[in-house]
């Protein structure tokens, strides 16, 4: 079965991740086809805007597969790292709007996949975090960069160094989402309102917008070079065996600071 679920109404392209089993975390295969989705809407004219969002009303995405994360070396971890940033990369400078839907948990790599959207908006019981540091290791799909953009650092750095959880109103307050509503009926309909409101307009205008505010933020790739680089060296350490191991195991880590 497809871990990701789309529908094209009238040109608005409906992206559902749909691993509920594992909270909709991102493994290899969600990356793979979020990939080919978004290179076909920058090339399809059939495709206006997208809506993002997670199968069932738990989560959006609770993150990167841990599973998968657990046995990367240094070299995989760089890599994995780099992808990934290109990937969300690619969804920040889609020139047709993206707006994330979220449902629930939006945790790690699912914070830092709605962050990479162009507006946010969430239910009431939806969580944002980035809880990296949990496992030993660091946001690594351009977390640290898009959380301190959005967010200002010093907001930023608490939320990735304590890794706490913060609510759909707290996330609200600090201008990582836009709306909260009660819901999830409420959310696609706001988020199709919203879409549609944008969809009216003229589409080069709406690209250029897009374009122009992220050329704010060129001076970015350094910053995302030195996240991909760290995450790589945490990946070599004991910390992020025992962390991602204490997570699957289901008890609590013992960091040693290896
Ligand atoms: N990867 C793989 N599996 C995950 C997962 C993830 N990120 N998050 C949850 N799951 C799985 C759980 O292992 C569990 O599977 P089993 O039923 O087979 O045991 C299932 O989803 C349900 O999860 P829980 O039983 O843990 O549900 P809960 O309600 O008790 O807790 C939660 C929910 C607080 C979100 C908890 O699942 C959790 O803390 N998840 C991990 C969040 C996290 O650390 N995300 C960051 C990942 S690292 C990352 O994203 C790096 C990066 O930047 C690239």
């Amino acid at each position: 079965m497809s871990t990701i679920k789309t529908q094209n109404t009238s040109g608005l392209l409906w992206v559902t991740i749909s691993r509920p089993e594992a909270l909709n975390a991102l493994n290899a295969e969600v990356l793979q086809t979020l990939r080919e989705i978004i290179q076909e809407a920058y090339q399809n004219n059939a495709i206006k805007g997208i809506i993002l969002t997670g199968e069932g009303d738990k989560a959006f995405v609770a993150g990167a597969d841990i599973k998968e994360l657990s046995s990367l070396n240094a070299e995989q971890a760089f890599a994995l790292a780099q992808k990934g940033q290109l990937l969300f990369k690619q969804l920040e400078d889609s020139p047709k709007p993206i707006i994330a839907a979220i449902n629930g948990f939006a945790l790690g790599g699912g914070c830092e996949l709605a962050m990479a959207c162009h507006i946010r908006i969430a239910t009431e019981n939806a969580k944002f975090g980035q809880p990296e540091v949990n496992l030993g290791i660091i946001p690594g799909y351009g977390g640290t960069q898009r959380l301190t953009q959005l967010v200002g650092r010093g907001k930023a750095l608490e939320l990735m160094l304590t890794g706490d959880l913060i609510s759909a109103q707290e996330a609200k307050a600090i201008g990582l989402v836009n709306h909260v509503v009660a819901n999830r009926e409420e959310l696609m309909t706001l988020a199709q309102t919203i879409m549609s409101k944008i969809l009216s307009k003229g589409p080069v205008a709406v690209a250029h917008v897009i374009k122009s505010v992220n050329a704010g933020f060129s001076f970015e790739q350094e910053g995302y070079q030195a996240e991909a680089t760290s995450f790589a060296a945490c990946a070599t350490t004991e910390d992020f065996k025992e962390g991602t191991a204490a997570f699957l195991e289901k008890r609590k880590p013992t960091f040693s600071g290896k």
